[in-house]
């Protein structure tokens, strides 16, 4: 009876707990956390108005400045901190990451809230942005000028890159040889959805574990699907048709180096 009794009361306490919460990361360590609730609270919340990507239209949101959270979780001289990373976990399994010096511009804000939808409004290809947002204010802070706009967050985390991934590098590859270079295109443009090794978003599959893409894969079907998923199949895989035939290349000896130096078959 009283087991049961301790049951019920705890129930809504749980309930009240679980609204989502951002956390940073650092050190391996969680350095800050905070609900939709504790962001409104924040002196600095205010609503602004974005030209977003997604809903290709312009969009208001209830936000606050990213550097202050930054801040707030790292302490003041985390822009110093030049050669490393902020990584942005999505609970899609998205892991976008962008170096430091991006978010010192002014213009990032974290949204909490769609100021004009209580529950958030589904993006055209069915998610919702929420619970955490990040969204940029400035007009030229467009994602093809390298501004992250990652949605759904979980999770935020400074690290240096080789750290955090260090099974997804092409050690032995020089930086500037055709596996090097593959890398450098890998790490921008792919790195987010996949994983080599197991280092990496987990929204497409590992590229190297257990067995190497190239080794099982043509890569006169690996090229053209690269640059255009969206001609093969209905899927998740955005197009990237900016790669040149020598950027196609060069990902395909990144990918036979890692298959070479893992073993892989
Ligand atoms: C937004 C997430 C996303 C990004 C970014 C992305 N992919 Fe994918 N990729 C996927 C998903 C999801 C799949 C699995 C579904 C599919 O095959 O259509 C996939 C599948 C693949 C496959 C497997 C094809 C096969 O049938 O064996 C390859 C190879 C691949 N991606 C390479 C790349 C490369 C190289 C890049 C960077 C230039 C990249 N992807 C960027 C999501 C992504």
């Amino acid at each position: 009876m009283t087991i049961f009794l301790a049951l019920l009361l705890a129930a809504p306490l749980r309930a009240g707990d679980s609204s989502p919460a951002l956390v940073f990361i650092s050190g391996g360590k969680e350095a800050l956390r905070l609900t939709a609730e504790d962001l409104a609270k924040r002196p600095g919340a205010r609503t602004v108005e974005v030209r977003d990507p997604f809903y290709k239209s312009l969009k208001r949101y209830k936000a606050v400045a990213l550097k202050d959270l930054l801040t707030a979780a790292y302490g003041g001289a985390w822009s110093e901190n030049a050669l490393s990373e902020v990584f942005f976990d999505a609970l899609d399994g998205y892991r976008s990451h962008v170096k430091v010096s991006v978010l010192m511009n002014d213009g990032g804000m974290l949204a909490f809230a769609d100021a004009d939808a209580p529950d958030w409004r589904p993006m055209p290809q069915g998610a919702l942005p929420g619970p955490f947002y990040l969204v940029w204010t400035g007009p030229e802070q467009t994602k093809e000028k390298g501004f992250p706009w990652p949605w759904q967050l979980a999770r935020v985390k400074m690290a240096v890159l080789e750290d955090e991934y260090p099974r997804a590098l092409p050690h032995g590859a020089a930086p500037d040889s055709a596996a090097g270079r593959g890398w450098t295109t890998f790490k921008r443009s792919c790195l987010s959805c996949h994983s080599m090794n197991g280092d990496g978003g987990t929204v497409g599959p590992d590229l190297n574990a257990p067995r190497g893409i190239t080794r099982y894969q043509d890569k006169r079907f690996l090229k053209p699907f690269i640059r255009k998923a969206s001609s093969y199949r209905r899927t998740k895989m955005p197009d990237f048709e900016d790669l040149g035939p020598a950027e196609l290349n060069e990902l395909m000896a990144y990918f036979d180096h890692m298959s070479d130096i893992s073993g892989t078959k």
